[in-house]
């Protein structure tokens, strides 16, 4: 069959491209605290993005001015990944926008709205594998309930590097899912220093090897050797659909803290975290490489708010936890710190309809606490 030698070929080509890939990962961590200048690069994105946008850069101003004024950091305003845009050039990063956005040293990004089906990538895939931006971290808080979870994504590998590049055969689809030994460990070590640092105990390492035995297997095993240099800290196996029950039993989830796990598990069991914190509109998400880094709300456009014209009421929180995050990378922590102070204490309710605030008076309650 002449489909099926077309797809063993193109199988032949990924494969050469993911050990190319894997050929070129290299450890070299840029030093944030040794730059002159850090630039900031801010991309609205579509739907919501432009509107949380808006509030996101007026609070930045606010916490870094003095900072700008004195020429130590440099905010750039990147235009051109919308929806339209991308789809009239038919990529998923247009080419200029991407050479802008590399010559930032981190983002705030706004959702990027993926279509549907087709063969269009994911702006945010696209983004994360060009910048090799492999950990994606996730932080849920819930203090009352002494919830304090960090998730470790793998954010380059798994399902997501190939998503675009599935082979067809007459009545049948194969996709594929790829896990490499670089590509695990840096990820394992991420969470493992974060732990370390942060003073946690515990790291559990989430996949489904019982199934996915080759993949899931090898990321289990590369984060148990890691784990061999972090003597005080435990790291336990668990399965992700266990997890996911674990995360809504009220008699252990707050014993979790540390979480590692493949990109596919990683995505859906953040949004169940989120959810449980508050809902997806108040998590925020960092994407971090060794040179580059992206921060972004965890939700996406919700072109639906826009139609039903309740865009001005979209939530700002999850675009200002993700800020919070990018001043605390490029060493602000002070001024990262009165950000989530303000957060935690801002009064001001949204709820993304009429009933609630607007997101430009959330700011402006938000400005007046910091
Ligand atoms: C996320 C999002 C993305 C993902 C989409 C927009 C491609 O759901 O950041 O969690 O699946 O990673
Ligand atoms: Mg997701």
């Amino acid at each position: 069959m002449k489909e099926l030698e077309l797809a063993c070929e193109q199988f032949r080509t990924l494969l050469s491209e993911q050990l190319e890939r894997v050929a070129k990962m290299n450890d070299e961590k840029v030093d944030y605290s040794a730059k002159d200048v850090i630039t900031i690069g801010i991309v609205a994105g579509d739907g919501i993005g432009p509107i949380i946008m808006d509030q996101a850069v007026r609070v930045l101003h606010k916490l870094l001015d003095d900072k700008i004024a004195a020429g130590k950091i440099c905010i750039k305003t990147i235009e051109g990944l919308t929806i339209e845009n991308r789809l009239r050039l038919g990529k998923p990063v247009p080419e200029d926008v991407l050479a802008q956005i590399k010559s930032c040293d981190v983002l705030l990004k706004g959702p990027t709205t993926t279509p549907m089906g087709g063969k269009m990538e994911s702006a945010n895939v696209t983004l994360r594998r060009e910048l090799d931006l492999y950990a994606n971290v996730r932080p849920v808080c819930i203090p009352e309930e002494g919830i304090d979870w960090v998730f470790y994504r793998e954010n380059t590998e798994g399902e997501y590097v190939l998503g675009s590049r599935g082979v067809e055969l007459p009545g049948m689809a194969v996709d594929f899912k790829v896990t490499t030994d670089a590509g695990t460990r840096r990820i394992a070590r991420a969470a493992f220093e974060y732990a370390r640092q942060n003073g946690k105990n515990r790291v559990s390492i989430v996949t489904k090897a019982n199934i996915m035995k080759k993949t899931d297997g090898k990321f289990t095993a590369i984060c148990h050797e890691v784990a061999e240099n972090y003597p005080g800290i435990t790291a336990d196996d668990w399965y992700i659909d266990i997890m996911t029950a674990n995360l809504v039993n009220p008699a252990i989830r707050n014993q979790f803290q540390v979480f590692v796990l493949p990109n596919l598990y990683g995505d859906i069991i953040t949004d169940e975290a989120a959810q449980i914190q508050g809902g997806v509109g108040t998590a925020g998400s960092a994407n971090i490489g060794d040179r580059y880094a992206m921060f972004e709300a965890i939700h996406g456009s919700a072109p639906r708010m826009l139609e039903e014209g309740l865009g001005d009421y979209a939530n700002p929180a999850s675009i200002l936890k993700a800020e919070a995050m990018l001043l605390r990378h490029i060493c602000c922590a002070e001024e990262a710190q009165k950000l989530e102070a303000a957060l935690a204490a801002c009064k001001t309710v949204v709820t993304g309809d009429a009933n609630g605030a607007t997101c430009q008076s959330y700011a402006d309650s938000l400005m007046e606490l910091l």
